[in-house]
């Protein structure tokens, strides 16, 4: 069976060549050509939620930085810390009301600048979250702004009349519910807010809007930050004529009418401003990561741009969007990022959705799932990006009253959206009082699971999940072909096994993955193929393969080379 693959193999070879010389543009790259993010394992810190230092029940940067050999350990390249900056914290950072500095919550900027400067000296890069379509109400801009029709920053918002008096321009709907308008009555008009009212957007088409968020990409470089994810990208552009949005039938949680995103979302004016970010990130050997729910490939080569002069890390989400264990689901899935035009980037969590180990799992076998999970996304080609916490099996945790959910759209859209708090609890660190999170009661209440699930249990335990990461990392550093090999899928009717080779140069590793709930053995015609057997490099429960065959536990993974 494999014979057959190896024109392809030859064929996709030259081709990824040919888009990596495009992608690295003479700029520091590794002997094989590859920048430094492209073979960097992520991880996502929700700094309200990793560690905190002062004990005040949230999060800091001194946390973040006592954790940093643990993180080392595990096998982690560059963290991105959700915002850190000066916020009235309404939308828990994401109302930046200074972009220059860090939130006392956090800390301080020098706390900021240890961190950086520990990182570097374990060789972690540091990715910061930038927010550029929306600052807080409270930022000194927007105060200014509001403060009369005809002040300095007045052009930095979208201010508008109303279509009649008393309504608002247009029936566009801010996705946290509600009018995307708000009426100010002092100045007698109104203005644009995609988020929540307390995050009024900004004017991108004013051209001091833009050159100042560029210089604060610059400002943060200068302090040693690698790169940034960049917040709701898709979204800085509006249509000028303010057309109405079509309405697509329906209602959603906040009882609000479903309507076509068409006039305010992903215009084509989004990529000339990210081609600016990029021109400065690439002063800097830095690394843009884009919050882009792209709804196919198509859509997300063009935030890659052309000749790879956007993002270099679009997300695609497109792994969020399987919500079962389905190998044809998968499969195509890889298939269409491999033939995206940049190099891939796999999610399967974050800060706004539910946790892999509740999406996947089947409340059973969670634990063999969540590894088999860890087996996808760490062993494809492209830059995989850890949630916190996902090492370890941490459930989404989705508070049961409303009184207790902190986030505002969980109280908006109580019962049918119960809010992203269930994804956000702390970090469970031990069996002790608050997972050792804190010795004060956190901001959000930690979940019974930290009592099974924490980094020193199962740091003591060789078969815990925890384990099986560290393990998985290791080998993606070290196995050149799990880094940088083709990814040839096998056996594609399968329904229960995914299963797939990485391939570099004569060498391949075979991946297989049971999806379901019963042992499987699978031919893989190795002698055939001129292969003699395939060497376990990482399985789970008894899963292992013998001459031709392997054969999987429930939920079960292997990891092997193949020898000749
Ligand atoms: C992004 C963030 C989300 C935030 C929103 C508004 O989607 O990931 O957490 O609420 O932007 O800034």
């Amino acid at each position: 069976m494999l014979s057959k693959f190896r024109r392809i193999v030859v064929v996709v070879l030259l081709l990824s060549c040919a888009v990596l010389n495009a992608q690295n543009r003479a700029k520091t790259v590794d002997a094989g050509g590859h920048a430094w993010w492209q073979h960097a394992v992520f991880y996502e810190v929700y700094p309200r939620s990793f560690a905190d230092s002062n004990n005040d029940g949230v999060g800091d940067m001194n946390g973040i930085a006592s954790k940093l050999d643990y993180l080392k350990d595990l096998g982690v390249d560059a963290i991105w810390i959700t915002p850190c900056f000066p916020s009235p914290q309404v939308d828990f950072g994401y109302d930046v009301s200074n972009y220059e500095d860090i939130d006392p919550m956090y800390g301080t900027l020098a706390d900021f600048e240890n961190l950086a400067r520990e990182a570097k000296k374990r060789g972690i890069h540091i990715i910061l979250d930038f927010v550029p379509n929306h600052t807080s109400d409270q930022h000194p801009w927007f105060v200014d702004s509001k403060s009369s029709r005809t002040s300095a920053h007045r052009d930095w918002y979208i201010w508008r009349d109303g279509k009649v008096p008393g309504q608002p321009p247009n029936n566009w709907t801010s996705t946290f519910g509600g009018s995307a308008w708000k009426f100010d009555p002092a100045t007698n008009q109104y203005y644009y807010h995609y988020f929540y009212a307390q995050q009024p957007d900004l004017n991108w088409r004013n051209p001091a809007v833009e050159k100042t968020m560029f210089d604060i990409t610059r400002w943060w470089y200068k302090r040693g930050v690698s790169g940034f994810r960049l917040d709701a990208v898709d979204i800085l552009f509006e249509d000028p004529n303010l057309k109405d949005n079509p309405v697509t039938g329906g209602r959603n949680a906040y009882g609000d009418a479903y309507q076509e995103h068409k006039y305010n979302t992903k215009l084509p004016e989004v990529h000339q401003a990210l081609r600016g970010l990029r021109k400065v990130a690439d002063e800097y050997n830095a690394v843009l990561i884009g919050e882009t729910w792209t709804k196919d490939i198509a859509e997300l080569n063009l935030y890659y741009g052309k000749g790879n002069n956007e993002l270099q890390l679009p997300m695609d989400f497109l792994f969020t969007t399987v919500n079962k264990l389905s190998p044809t689901e998968f499969r195509k899935q890889i298939a269409a990022i491999n033939s995206a035009s940049g190099w891939p980037t796999f999610v399967i969590s974050n800060h706004d959705i539910a946790r892999s180990y509740d999406r996947y799992g089947d409340g059973q076998h969670n634990d063999d799932i969540a590894k088999l999970m860890a087996s996808l996304y760490l062993t494809l080609r492209g830059t995989p990006i850890l949630y916190y916490g996902e090492e370890l099996g941490m459930k989404t945790t989705v508070p049961t009253r409303r009184e207790d959910v902190k986030d505002p759209i969980g109280r908006s859209g109580w019962p049918k959206e119960k809010g992203r708090d269930g994804e956000r609890t702390p970090m469970q660190w031990d069996e002790s009082v608050n997972a050792g999170f804190s010795k004060a009661t956190p901001w959000l209440s930690v979940p019974p699971t930290a009592k099974t699930h924490n980094v020193a249990d199962e740091s003591k335990d060789p078969d815990s999940i925890l384990s099986f990461y560290k393990k998985l990392l290791r080998l993606r550093h070290t196995n050149k072909e799990l880094l940088d090999g083709n990814y040839l899928p096998l056996n594609q009717n399968d329904q229960k096994v995914l299963s797939y080779l990485r391939v570099y140069q004569d060498q391949a590793v075979l991946v297989a993955l049971n999806m379901s709930g019963t042992p499987q053995r699978v031919n893989f015609e190795l002698k055939r193929n001129g292969f003699a057997s395939a060497r376990a490099l990482a399985a789970t429960g008894k899963s292992s393969s013998q001459g031709d065959f392997v054969t999987l536990d429930p939920y079960g993974v292997f990891i092997g080379q193949l020898e000749r």
